[in-house]
């Protein structure tokens, strides 16, 4: 092998050297930042889950401000809350059980009305017109110190209204 070839093969492998740093330390940074990136989503997820668990308590109001019979719009928890006749609670979602609309009560008929399709509701929540395939759904609710709470975190579908679904004064 000639001196000048000889000279070019040893450029040419501390190119290669050269380059092979280069990509290992540009490889090194993107691997520290991709685990940079997992851990603050991890980390902010969790942060988004503790605010949500916190948050989801709604507090309705105390129980006397609810006449039996009555429902009433709970605007910062997107929420109706009925109060039955035997005095007891149950808040409805307002999302109509077929496309999603946002359902209004309307206190001459002593209905919900949807005004996507003409589904119509019940105090309870139970479907008198379709389309909506089942009643509005509900969230579990408790009565601390004479207040009601509602949690908005879970609401719960069902297929039609059971009295135990609604909250007591004594639960
Ligand atoms: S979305 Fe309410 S009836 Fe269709």
């Amino acid at each position: 092998m000639s001196e000048t070839a000889q000279t070019e093969r040893l450029k040419q492998l501390g190119r290669r050297r050269f380059l092979n740093c280069v990509w290992t330390f540009f490889g090194a940074i993107a691997a520290s930042e991709l685990g940079w990136l997992g851990l603050s989503f991890l980390k902010s997820r969790k942060e988004r889950n503790l605010s949500v668990s916190t948050d989801s308590i709604i507090t309705a109001g105390p129980v006397e401000r609810f006449k039996p019979e009555t429902v009433t719009a709970i605007p910062n928890g997107g929420f109706y809350l009925s109060r039955l006749a035997d005095g007891s609670f149950l808040p409805l979602s307002r999302t109509c059980t077929h496309l999603g609309c946002t359902v209004p009560w309307v206190e001459e008929r002593k209905q919900f009305v949807c005004p996507c399709h003409g589904s119509t509701f019940s105090l309870t929540g139970e479907v008198i017109t379709s389309p909506a395939p089942r009643p509005l759904d509900t969230f579990p609710a408790r009565i601390e110190n004479g207040i009601v709470k509602v949690d908005i975190a879970s609401p719960r579908k069902r297929e039609r209204f059971d009295p135990t679904q609604a909250t007591r004064l004594s639960s």
